[in-house]
């Protein structure tokens, strides 16, 4: 990358970190921040990489993020209005209209459901990066988040299968949560997160994925025996 193209970078950074003020801390700036650097992380593993269109797409890839929060109409989708707002941002800086394409392709599939599958390796890097996100300790955070924001109980114990069928659409574990304040992040990790890894594109990608599963495990775990009064341990000093 020229150092032309280094100070636009910058510059799109700037863009981006002003149209996402007001998103919630989940999706907001430093979430496009982990996800670069994740992306930058993976690239290392994989071949023929374009880093200039992997290095825009992560940044660009929740740039219209605060307009979907904030849609009232329920059809704006991030990643389409994104696209379109990185081709405007993107023609500015004399991009070529090739480039332009495959980082839109990038954006349009990093919130993959359905149709657009990520198919070029620079799609399917952001991809990776974006769910790992949702993962590990940054995960955990993100979780918690949710908590504050839909009164849930940061832990319930309540036996997995039949919570799938009281409060996941069509009692599936990947359907849509019927009631957000039932739900809490042990439920989020058994019924969620625990399968992000199979679904990643890249090996390194699934490795990282797999490494912040144990670490989440353990975490629920630790919270688990410490609503209980747990863990037991030798306690060092005589109290009476
Ligand atoms: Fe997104
Ligand atoms: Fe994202």
């Amino acid at each position: 990358m020229t150092m032309k193209n280094k100070e636009i970078v910058e510059e799109i950074k700037k863009i981006v970190e002003k149209e996402m003020e007001g998103t919630d801390p989940s999706h907001d700036f430093l979430h496009v921040m982990r996800v670069y650097n994740l992306c930058l992380k993976i690239a290392k593993y994989e071949q023929n990489v374009d880093l200039e269109v992997l290095k825009l797409a992560a940044l660009l890839h929740d740039v219209a993020r605060s307009k979907e929060d904030f849609d009232e109409t329920g059809k704006i989708r991030h990643e389409m209005e994104g696209a379109k707002m990185a081709e405007e941002i993107l023609t500015k800086f004399n991009f070529s209209k090739e480039k332009i394409k495959k980082i839109k392709e990038c954006i349009i599939s990093h919130r993959f459901r359905g149709n657009d599958e990520p198919k070029t390796i620079e799609a399917k890097i952001l991809f990776d990066a974006d769910k790992l996100d949702v993962i590990g300790a940054t995960g955990i955070a993100r979780t918690f988040i949710s908590v504050g924001m839909y009164k849930q109980k940061i832990h319930r114990d309540i036996d997995i299968n039949e919570y799938v069928k009281e409060n996941l659409e069509g009692g599936r574990k990947n359907g849509r949560i019927i009631n957000l304040r039932k739900h809490s992040p042990n439920l989020e990790f058994e019924t969620k997160f625990k399968y992000i890894p199979e679904k990643l594109y890249t090996k390194i990608g699934k490795e990282l994925g797999l490494e912040r599963i144990e670490y989440m495990k353990k975490f629920f775990e630790r919270l688990k025996k410490e609503i209980n009064g747990e863990p037991n341990f030798k306690v060092r000093h005589s109290y009476f």
